[in-house]
């Protein structure tokens, strides 16, 4: 059975968006994993809005199962990594407007820049992962740079119009599992996962673990507000 990894950056966002400490990410760390998490996933952005570095630091100390630290592939986030070792780095693009991750990698067109950050971590002992679109070029790209693995970016598949073009984002999914897999390369998947199509990416195969945070979180929202009300009217009531 594949992993599940927990990117809790959105606890870091809700935490951000009033400057204090709650809800605090080390603690949802810890409950991601106590429910069965098998890794828990956090992206240190260079512009900090929302995983801040205590955050890190402190995951870095309690989390007992593994963490996967996604970053560009910039000097500072390269100095963090080899100091804070994470169980695997996950290099991503990183664009300041973007709402999120907006695409993969592009290996071939930043081959020297990529080249030199895996040579870096992986001289340090680090485990070094590409986060790509399923497109067989990027593939062979990564395996070119020496990545120990790769992550398939899912977000076209997750936000396909039509069903067609979901098979067909299936279909590109599945060959490049199969191209990773021929040339030894781990294989990873997240970015747009939900309760309503992982199982369709699951069902694949040859998919060692997937990151999802926007959904989980979402789905911890509404199904935890029942209770958070229920709470606060008893404390009320029992005054
Ligand atoms: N994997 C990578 C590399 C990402 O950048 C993200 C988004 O932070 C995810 C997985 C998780 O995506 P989502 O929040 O849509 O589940």
């Amino acid at each position: 059975m594949a992993r599940l990894g927990v990117n809790i950056d959105h606890v870091a966002t809700i935490r951000q968006a009033r400057g204090g400490n709650e809800p605090d990410p080390v603690a949802a760390a810890a409950i991601a994993e106590l429910a069965g998490a098998d890794g828990i996933t956090i992206h240190l952005r260079e512009d900090r809005r929302h995983i801040q570095d205590r955050d890190l630091r402190l995951i870095r100390e309690t989390v007992k199962t593994r963490l996967n630290l996604e970053m560009a592939a910039t000097e500072e986030m390269i100095g963090i990594a080899l100091s804070v070792k994470p169980d695997m780095c996950t290099l991503v693009p990183e664009k300041r407007q973007e709402l999120t991750t907006e695409g993969g990698l592009d290996v071939r067109v930043n081959l020297q820049q990529v080249t030199s950050a895996v040579e870096r971590l992986q001289d340090g002992g680090l485990i070094v992962s590409l986060f790509i679109d399923p497109d067989p070029d990027q593939v062979k790209a990564a395996n070119k740079v020496g990545a120990d693995y790769v992550e398939f970016h899912t977000g076209t598949f997750a936000d396909a119009p039509d069903w067609k073009r979901e098979e067909e984002e299936l279909l590109r999914i599945g060959n490049a599992v199969k191209l990773a897999a021929k040339l030894g390369i781990g294989v990873n998947a997240g970015h747009g996962l939900n309760y309503a199509n992982i199982k369709k990416v699951a069902a694949l195969g040859g998919i060692e673990e997937f990151n999802i945070g926007h959904s989980i979180i979402s789905r911890a929202v509404l199904v935890g507000l029942d209770r958070a009300v229920r709470d606060m009217v008893d404390l009320i009531k029992y005054a």
